[in-house]
């Protein structure tokens, strides 16, 4: 059984008056279903990590570099994530890769640095709206999982979130069909390339998750969980979404 899971990315939101809503959130979700983790901005992890206390809320970084140390002014390894309090790391998201022409293969290498340092990485791809209008969203897809996906991944220590470009931060989402077209066409891909060992990569969906949408999305065959963005800013957003997945993963009687 894949467990589900919440994550939040505050990207380049955030100060020590956010903390509080890592305490609401610490405080909220000791009970839920489904795993719950924020990624911070690295500047907050360990702070939100010592607010969080004894609470199972996880942390997590948004990006790191390749190397584990060294002369690279401005960058933060895997290692120091660790140290930091982190669990995870995401890499290969579509604002690095617009903003700072990040590659499959320097994602890969990435993913490669946080399974060294003990991190789960979350890994995402996504077509652009040229691209899906062009018919080659899968083929997009297809490369990006091919090329950022090191081998000898394995779903202990790899989630692949599919974010559409086009529906970051704007009030877009696809179509339900769409979601379902993509991830089974990711888990068709895993189970090629890790044989049976496919099946344990959690799929995250990411892009306008809110409240109000979060429920149908969670109940479609093969989304483990999602990657918010905006809506994770604030407990009183986010905690919505994690009752809405925590309800998609309830055994059923
Ligand atoms: P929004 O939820 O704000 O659309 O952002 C999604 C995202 O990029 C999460 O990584």
């Amino acid at each position: 059984m894949r467990r589900k899971l919440a994550a939040g990315n505050w990207k380049m939101n955030g100060t020590r008056a956010s903390l509080d809503e890592v305490r609401t959130l610490a405080a909220a979700t000791s009970g839920a279903r489904c795993e719950v983790l924020i990624c911070p901005p690295a500047t907050l992890l360990s702070r939100a990590n010592e607010a969080a206390g004894t609470a199972p809320l996880r942390f997590g970084g948004q990006d790191c570099h390749a190397d584990p140390s060294g002369a690279r002014t401005g960058d933060i390894s895997a290692e120091q994530l660790a140290d930091a309090g982190a669990r995870y790391v995401i890499v290969g998201h579509s604002e690095r890769r617009t903003d700072h022409g990040e590659t499959d293969a320097m994602v890969a290498a990435k993913a490669l640095a946080a399974r060294r340092a003990g991190l789960k990485a979350i890994i995402c791809l996504g077509e652009t709206l040229v691209e899906r209008e062009a018919g080659q969203a899968l083929a997009v897809i297809g490369r990006q999982l091919a090329g950022s996906v090191p081998d000898g991944a394995a779903g202990a220590d790899t989630v692949i979130a599919y974010e559409p470009v086009w529906a970051i931060g704007t009030g877009l989402t696809p179509t339900p069909d769409q979601i379902t077209e993509v991830h089974a066409a990711l888990r068709a891909a895993l189970l090629d390339r890790f044989g049976s060992g496919g099946w344990d990569f959690r799929l995250l969906y990411g892009g306008s998750v809110k409240p109000g949408n979060a429920a149908e999305i969670f109940a479609l065959p093969e989304v483990d969980g999602a990657l918010v963005g905006g809506a994770s800013l604030k407990a009183a957003d986010f905690l919505p979404i994690v009752a809405a997945l925590s309800a998609a993963a309830a055994p059923v009687n």
